[in-house]
């Protein structure tokens, strides 16, 4: 079993890189593996909404734009499940994620039931390192991405400043139970 955990701040040593850690040795402390994909490394560049707004994402499922996301969607079809770890940016998803969702979204939502992320469990962590402000709505963006992934949501989590004692510990169980739930199946 293979988990794949997103990470898209620019930091790598964070609180999004604390999150995205403490993901990862939750899933392997289940015995599956994970790997962390950095979006901001990935060279993803944005939706052009070509096709006067659909483009080969509604009928071929898979975006034309060729750059580090045609990698990232195969990547993403394969796993077996998925955590999302996003800085909270005015609220919502970070641009590199919002790029590479985006776009993924358009490729999978559009094959409905059939989605290569169908079925497939996902964990949301929205990691809040300012005031904290907006966690609920950004929140809120996975969880619609996950529904038009058809993702199974197995958890959300948010984490701020004030929290950040003992949530990363939260994100690891909820990880390994995640995983763990993978073999059972
Ligand atoms: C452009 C931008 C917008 C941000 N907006 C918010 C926000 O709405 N609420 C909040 O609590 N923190 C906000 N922050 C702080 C980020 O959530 C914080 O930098 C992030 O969690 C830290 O992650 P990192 O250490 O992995 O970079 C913002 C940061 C940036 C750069």
């Amino acid at each position: 079993m293979n988990v794949l955990v997103f990470a898209s701040s620019p930091n790598k040593d964070g609180l999004t890189e604390e999150c995205a850690q403490a993901a990862a040795e939750g899933i392997r402390s289940a015995g599956a593996s994970a790997e962390i994909v950095y979006l901001n490394d990935e060279d993803i560049g944005s939706c052009q909404a070509c096709g006067r707004g659909w483009g080969t994402c509604r009928d071929e499922h898979y975006c034309q734009v060729d750059d580090g996301f045609q990698a990232v969607h195969e990547k993403a079809g394969q796993a077996d499940g998925y955590v999302v770890v996003n800085p909270v940016y005015f609220g919502q998803l970070s641009e590199s994620a919002k790029a590479c969702f985006d776009r993924l979204r358009r490729c999978e939502a559009t094959r409905g039931d059939e989605s290569a992320l169908g079925g497939k469990p996902a964990i949301g962590v929205a990691a809040a390192g300012g005031s904290g402000g907006g966690i609920v709505s950004c929140l809120d963006e996975m969880s619609r991405l996950f529904a038009h992934l058809r993702c199974s949501v197995f958890d959300m989590i948010t984490v701020t400043q004030k929290t950040r004692a003992y949530k990363p510990a939260a994100i690891r169980e909820a990880a390994a139970a995640m995983a763990a739930s993978l073999s059972e199946e």
